[in-house]
């Protein structure tokens, strides 16, 4: 679905300086995907020499064996209530910072982190930029197994360009998500992202979506650019 080896030493600087937001006794939330992948390791490094003491959580399996490579300290994500850092990667950033994430189908952990956390990183490269939110990508749909066909139905009134069950590369059959659920990938023409990001997760049987307007990032580090962009 996405070319992990793409834009890597624009995903290396972004991952780098992101790290280094990263302070003595801080929680940390660490998100997923190839991008964040460069940023535990990146955190790895710093903990080996500086001896930084942080507490992380993380939003998927894929990052838990990453950190537990790399000697970061994991604890359960329902050990914290809040968090004081998260880093994550993007699928797409519009100007205003609304998101698409769960490229990696791990979106469902990665908003509840995010939500938990006062302030949000968001580390990307240039291609990540888009002007309308969907100009690339679909929107991620995490549901729970039992509920597909009625939740494809739900969908179908919303008028979508195209959508799939995101199918496995190395198994028969459907993406199994962390949470063992399927992923439903919905192409829409034109959407107004907090409207869409709750009507979706309003539809029983669907475990939480891939737009993230309602928890933004605080800043964007694109991998290229000088400048960090702020929210306003
Ligand atoms: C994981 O499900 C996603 O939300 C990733 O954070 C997103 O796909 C970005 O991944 P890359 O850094 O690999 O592009």
């Amino acid at each position: 679905m996405k070319d992990i080896q793409s834009n890597l030493q624009a995903k290396e600087e972004a991952a780098t300086r992101s790290v280094e937001f990263i302070k003595n006794n801080m929680k940390v939330g660490l998100g997923t995907g190839s991008t964040t992948a460069i940023a535990i390791k990146k955190l790895g490094e710093r903990i080996q020499k500086e001896g930084l003491k942080i507490e992380c959580c993380v939003t998927s399996f894929q990052s838990f064996l990453l950190a537990k490579e790399y000697n970061i300290p994991v604890y359960p994500i329902q050990y914290f209530s809040s968090l004081d850092l998260t880093i994550d990667g993007a699928d797409e950033v519009d100007s205003e910072f609304n998101l698409i994430k769960g490229g990696g189908a791990a979106h469902t952990l990665e908003k509840i982190v995010h939500s938990m956390s006062n302030q949000f990183i968001c580390i990307v490269d240039e291609s990540k930029h888009v002007k309308r939110l969907g100009e690339k990508f679909p929107v991620p749909i995490e549901v729970i197994p039992e509920a597909i066909s009625i939740v494809q139905k739900q969908i179908e009134k919303l008028n979508p360009v195209n959508m799939q069950i995101r199918m496995a590369q190395k198994k028969d059959g459907p993406v199994i998500t962390d949470k063992g659920n399927f992923v439903l990938d919905v192409k829409f023409e034109n959407f107004h992202p907090e409207e869409l990001e709750i009507k979706l997760n309003s539809i029983p049987g669907v475990v939480e979506n891939g737009i993230f307007s309602l928890y933004k990032p605080h800043l964007v580090i694109t991998g290229g650019r000088k400048e960090i962009m702020h929210r306003k």
